[in-house]
């Protein structure tokens, strides 16, 4: 199964990629996380390594895995265990994709014991997770760094923003606002632009389909 149909395109090339949400422990029965599949994630992945690429897929909390042994996964629950393992796959990467959906806030303090339920409301105090894909874009050499946008208003000047901000080469647009495309479908309807200016569409496809228009695009930034 794993030998056939694997083709030359990205032989030789180390693809890392995160997928799925994280959780963040409140305490040891509570965590904040999103609704994040991991997908698409996993269908990049699984194109990576059907083109012919080593593959390492850092991957949140799902019950999904890729279809093909040959794919290294490492499974993480936080954000921050995921800029670890991030950072140390990093250098030895050319190219690098961002598709999980990290939870911006976790927990200021993560309790060793059990909160328990009081008279009173509880306010629960969140600080920020580090942007990874912030810090890989900033510590970039010769990697190829691209990133998922996802956006309810002002989709592509949002897109765009983050594009420059993180230092990527291309940034997916993922709306809510088309449907078909969300965290659990099979199907996905994206934008892609690019560092340079240039702006692709793929209509409503397979997530396994635009997985593999992504890596097309991305090889013909070499
Ligand atoms: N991302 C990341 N680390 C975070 C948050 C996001 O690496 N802490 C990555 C995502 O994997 C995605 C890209 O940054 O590739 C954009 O994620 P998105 O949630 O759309 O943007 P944010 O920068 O988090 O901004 P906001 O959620 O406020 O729109
Ligand atoms: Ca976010």
């Amino acid at each position: 199964e794993e030998l056939i149909g694997r083709s030359n395109e990205l032989r030789g090339k180390k693809v890392l990629i995160n997928a799925g949400p994280t959780q963040e422990a409140i305490d040891p029965v509570r965590y904040i996380t999103n609704h994040s599949s991991g997908k698409m994630g996993i269908a990049l992945a699984e194109a990576a390594y059907q083109k012919g690429a080593e593959v390492e897929l850092v991957l949140g909390p799902t019950h999904l895995r890729p279809k093909f042994k040959g794919i290294n996964v490492k499974t993480i629950i936080s954000a921050d265990e995921m800029l670890i393992q991030m950072l140390e796959l990093f250098d030895s990467s050319d190219i690098v994709i961002g598709a999980a959906a990290v939870a911006d806030y976790k927990p200021d303090e993560i309790k060793s014991e059990k909160f328990k339920k009081k008279a009173k409301d509880w306010n629960l105090k969140l600080v920020k997770n580090p942007d990874i894909l912030g810090v890989l874009g900033s510590k970039k050499t010769h990697q190829k760094v691209i990133g998922f946008a996802l956006e309810t208003q002002d989709e592509e000047i949002n897109a765009l923003t983050k594009l420059k901000a993180k230092n990527l080469d291309a940034i997916v647009l993922n709306s809510l606002k088309i449907s078909g495309a969300g965290f659990s479908t099979d199907t996905n309807h994206v934008i892609m632009f690019f560092e340079n200016g240039i702006k692709k569409e793929f209509p409503l496809n397979l997530k396994t389909q635009i997985a593999n228009q992504i890596f097309d695009s991305i090889l013909e930034l070499y």
